[in-house]
């Protein structure tokens, strides 16, 4: 059966009051819609650990630092509910904009530091969005669990360190990237890519295995991040935002490799943003 979709605030509240109130926990999966697996293993890890589980979909204008880029972003609702049906999902929220931005609205959450670097540096005021808009549609679920895919690495640290600062009462849980058969990483994203860039797609991941084994064997970033940009470019890349090794905890940047170091990339794909991330 297709989740029942919510669309204001009072009928999301009507709902997790009675849930509330029966002390079943709840699990909050936040999305932009166009959902694809990676989205639906959060929504399975929600269900095995959560009572109940809601998926929000909200394409949140304030995180597109390019108009164009928002008016691009697919928007395929039924389906995505269709997609949820077999995960047993209890809600799917959608609210109208005016229930996440009403007229006035003059509220900004800024998390400083992590969000100065990678994403941050290229898309200035996409973190203040995210922040903002996570920290309200935690609020407004009153969820005990949120579960974010490691894809966006820096956004699920941004997320935590919010939550933490703000004593919401929430746990966040980091789920693994989930990947196409040819190791493109999982983002709705793809939708936008051609046939001819979704076959060049998959570079950007195989550059960064090789980059993770030489890095294993002891080279530094400084040895081998310009050839890597060499062949990423020569795939049909047009320019790439950042290739960093960088400290998994504070995302502080690194030439060699420490125990929890991963390796960031994003780079454009005939005007398709791509972001990757690997723990190395
Ligand atoms: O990762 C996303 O899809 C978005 O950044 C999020 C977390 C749903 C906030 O709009």
């Amino acid at each position: 059966m297709i989740a029942p979709i919510k669309r204001t605030l009072a009928d999301l509240r009507a709902q997790t009051a009675i849930w509330r109130k029966a002390d079943e926990t709840i699990g909050v999966v936040p999305t932009m819609g166009a959902l694809h697996q990676g989205h639906l293993s959060l929504a399975r890890a929600a269900r095995e650990r959560c009572d109940r589980v809601i998926v929000t979909i909200f394409v949140n204008p304030k995180q597109f630092n390019n108009p164009d880029d928002l008016d691009s972003y697919p928007r395929t609702e039924e389906d995505d509910a269709r997609k949820l049906e077999s995960i047993g999902v209890d809600l799917i929220y959608v609210p109208d904009p005016e229930q996440i931005y009403p007229d006035g609205f003059a509220t900004n959450v800024s998390v400083e530091g992590l969000t100065d670097m990678l994403c941050g540096a290229a898309r200035p005021g996409h973190f203040d969005g995210v922040a903002t808009v996570v920290s309200k549609l935690f609020l407004q679920t009153s969820a005990d669990f949120a579960f974010f895919g490691e894809k966006d690495y820096q956004q699920l640290q941004v997320v935590r360190r919010l939550a933490a600062d703000l004593d919401i009462p929430i746990e966040v849980v980091g789920c693994p990237t989930i990947r196409e058969e040819d190791g493109l990483a999982m983002s709705s994203r793809n939708l936008l890519l051609s046939d001819r860039s979704r076959i060049k797609a998959p570079v950007l991941a195989e550059v960064m295995e090789d980059m993770r084994a030489q890095l294993r064997d002891g080279d530094g970033m400084s040895d081998i991040a310009e050839d890597a940009k060499t062949r990423i470019l020569a795939a049909g890349f047009n320019d790439i935002d950042y290739l960093e090794l960088r400290d998994g905890r504070d995302l502080s940047l690194l030439d060699q490799t420490v125990p929890d170091a991963r390796l960031f990339a994003a780079a454009w794909l005939a005007g398709v943003r791509l972001i990757d991330n690997i723990a190395v």
